[in-house]
């Protein structure tokens, strides 16, 4: 069995705004990532999916604050470091980061070939030659043509930088990439190339993978294992064959049907009524009880403790009625009549 290389343990990570109030963007969050797993993190616009994200690399907004729970890299609490300090010993060399809006993070007024360069020199004893021999490997790699390295960023369209940014992103071997939004920006063809390229470097290089969507059919199709959140609260987490064939957490059972299914190509898309609450006080309650068809009176009294799903390796659903939902569910989720997932035939 892998070992975690990333563990969100608890954490609780707020934004103080105007007028001493608080946004409580996340909530008692817990999942871990193995090593050389994809882990796919889902959910809605809004429900703290970036702010994880920057929490991890110490980038959070300057009125951002962690301010319970710890995050471990390969054993190691890193809740505490520093931007400065995360640059200096972790970013690049242990996890790259490819973020939601990618294009500001190529520097416009430098070739590419010379953002490598500065790349190597900060962090490696790689010489200049080697620096270009590693970028044109890594732009092969991503499908870039060789000849285009010393171009820079605005000769290449939305697709190509993002692909310069994937190439950049392992240019130092990093153990962990955390991929925020990496295709939204894009058209559905070139979503599917950079996904394409995105999975090949599974193989290759062995490395972890924190995917950020809101798609979750995304994550179905290029993920070992993930978490859906809801409202700042991890709703349910575990090996993607497991939550797709037996969700537990309403909200994993209704973003499910709210999404394409190869299987049932003639199926009404569901759409899940209401919006999240603004979390203006830590939640004390589950954020999805107002929307949720199949709420009691103590989902709105109580966050919901973590429920295994009997007969799953790690499979947990935030969700007192976890235990019911298969039944409850029923008439919302069609089943296949084969009890083989169509994943498992994929993979
Ligand atoms: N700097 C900030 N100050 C105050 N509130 C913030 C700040 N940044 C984010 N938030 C709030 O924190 C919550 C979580 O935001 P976050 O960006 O993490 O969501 P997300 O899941 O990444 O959404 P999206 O899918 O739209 O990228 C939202 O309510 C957002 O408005
Ligand atoms: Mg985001």
């Amino acid at each position: 069995m892998s070992s975690p290389i990333l563990e969100i343990d608890g954490i609780d990570i707020e934004y103080q705004t105007r007028g001493d109030t608080a946004v409580h963007a996340v909530n008692d969050a817990s999942f871990a990532i193995n090593e050389h797993e994809y882990f796919g993190l889902v959910g809605e616009s809004g429900c703290g999916k970036s702010t994880i994200a920057d929490a991890i690399v110490g980038g959070l907004d300057d009125n951002g604050k962690i301010t319970s729970g710890s995050i471990r890299y390969k054993g190691k609490e890193i809740q505490n470091y520093s931007e400065s300090q995360f640059n200096k010993e972790i970013r690049w060399k242990e996890i790259s980061v490819i973020p939601q809006s990618s294009m500001n993070s190529l520097d416009p007024v430098m070739k590419l070939s010379q953002q490598a360069i500065e790349m190597a020199k900060y962090h490696t004893d790689l010489s200049k030659g080697e620096a270009m021999a590693r970028l044109r490997e890594l732009f092969d790699v991503v499908g870039l043509s060789e000849s285009r390295i010393h171009d820079y960023p605005h000769q290449f369209s939305g697709g190509m930088q993002q692909r310069a940014i994937i190439a950049f992103s392992l240019f130092l071997q990093p153990s962990l990439i955390i991929a925020d939004e990496p295709t939204t920006a894009l058209d559905v063809i070139m979503q599917d190339q950079i996904l394409d390229h995105i999975n090949s470097l599974k193989d290759d290089w062995e490395i972890s993978m924190l995917m950020i969507t809101h798609d979750i059919s995304v994550v179905f199709e290029n993920c070992d294992t993930m978490a859906v959140m809801h409202g700042g609260q991890v709703a349910e987490a575990g090996s993607v064959i497991d939550v797709f064939d037996r969700p537990r957490h309403p909200y994993a059972i209704l973003l499910q049907n709210a999404f394409p299914d190869v299987r049932y190509p003639d199926r009404e898309l569901a759409i899940i009524d209401g919006h999240p609450p603004q979390l203006r006080q830590k939640p004390e309650f589950c954020t999805f009880a107002d929307r949720c068809p199949w709420a009691v009176s103590e989902c709105h009294d109580s966050a919901p403790d973590p429920q295994r799903v009997e007969g799953d390796d790690d499979h947990q659903a935030w969700c007192i009625r976890a235990d019911e939902m298969d039944e409850l569910a029923a008439e919302h989720l069609e089943k296949p009549s084969e009890t083989t997932s169509i994943l498992e035939d994929t993979k």
